[in-house]
């Protein structure tokens, strides 16, 4: 809770950093180094080396850039993102905070954590130039492990295609005449390996005359079965503050998400295991197995990583209420849906 406060009381983070930017080539590897405020980040052919004024970190480089590559495309996401148990953001909506620690029981009991607080924009440049020069040519961390190359290695070349991917932006009802051109089923990827049992058929609408241009439906199921990317939700449909998040997993979650609103679950096929920690402190709370049709929902005081051998479909429901993060701080929304 005492995390919450300080993430909406404001005023005493006025002064948030815009200080980010680049360092010199490393003539060992061809990789360039960063710094945002007192973080640096360097790597090489198997680590990302994190340091801070009082302290280091370091992370296998494939781990790092699919995390990095989520916190990018998800613009900080809500609440926390861990890349693991000592680094991360943690999103104010506007500034951002880095921390080392910060999250880690053992880091705070000793006082070794470190956090920096910055304009959100700042963070993202810096965010996004150590993705692209980090991404050597052939390795998607959008993409499962067995579906791209190896980021191992000194520099070579790169993939911005595959970093720089944006997101499809319907314009009305998905399928409607003045939407996006792409056909909602035909998103322009083959059908996944994996989903190769999906039904490509498409719903049959049978409008009234005149109301053709207004009445569509589409697959959603074959819609995700043609996904090229892994633990990426999209908004699939808005209601006011009520936000459906579609996405396919394979592999495991990149981050270990720390929530600041409840977050529900809906397996729609398959099944992902589920590790869920204390937010605060990184302790094991549970283990949730969701199979197929199973729904679960996730405390606003946790975070959670998933793991699922096979590739899946699930559907990530939130409201997107900006007041929720400040009503569960002060006490007028609980940290779970329901009490019995
Ligand atoms: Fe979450």
């Amino acid at each position: 809770m005492a995390m919450i406060e300080r993430q909406f009381s404001g005023s005493e983070h006025s002064r948030a950093r815009s200080d980010t930017g680049e360092r010199e080539v490393s003539t060992d590897t061809g990789y360039r180094a960063f710094y945002a405020g007192g973080f640096e980040f360097r790597r090489d052919e198997y680590f990302a080396r994190i340091s801070w004024p009082d302290g280091s970190h370091m992370m296998p480089i494939d781990a790092f850039l699919r995390a990095l590559m989520r916190d990018v495309a998800w613009g900080f996401f809500y609440g926390v993102v861990n890349f693991d148990g000592v680094f991360g953001t943690l999103n104010h909506y506007g500034e951002v905070t880095m921390f080392a620690g910060r999250f880690n029981e053992a880091y705070r009991k000793e006082g070794r954590d470190h956090e920096e607080r910055f304009q959100s924009a700042a963070l993202m440049a810096v965010f996004q130039r150590i993705l692209s020069d980090w991404t050597n040519q052939g390795y998607d961390p959008f993409a499962a492990p067995m579906e791209t190359g190896l980021p191992w290695g000194c520099k070579n070349g790169s993939n911005i295609a595959a970093i720089g991917r944006g997101r499809v932006t319907a314009k009305r009802m998905v399928g409607l005449p003045g939407d996006t051109p792409m056909r909602s089923d035909q998103t322009g990827f083959p059908v996944n390996r994996q989903f190769a049992d999906v039904p490509q058929d498409r719903p049959v609408v049978e409008s009234e005359p005149g109301f053709e241009h207004e009445v569509s439906a589409f697959n959603l199921f074959a819609y995700l079965s043609r996904s090229d990317v892994t633990w990426n939700p999209s908004v699939c449909s808005v209601v006011g503050e009520s936000l459906f998040c579609p996405t396919s997993e394979e592999f495991v979650l990149p981050i270990e998400h720390g929530n600041d609103r409840v977050e529900w679950f809906l397996q729609l096929s398959d099944e992902i295991l589920w590790d869920v920690k204390d937010k605060e402190t990184g302790r094991p709370r549970a283990r949730v197995l969701q199979r197929a049709g199973d729904i679960a929902c996730m405390p606003a005081d946790i975070r959670h990583q998933g793991y699922s051998t096979k590739r899946s479909m699930l559907l990530v429901w939130e409201n997107g209420s900006p007041a929720i993060p400040g009503m569960i701080a002060r006490g007028e929304a609980p940290v779970v849906p329901v009490k019995f």
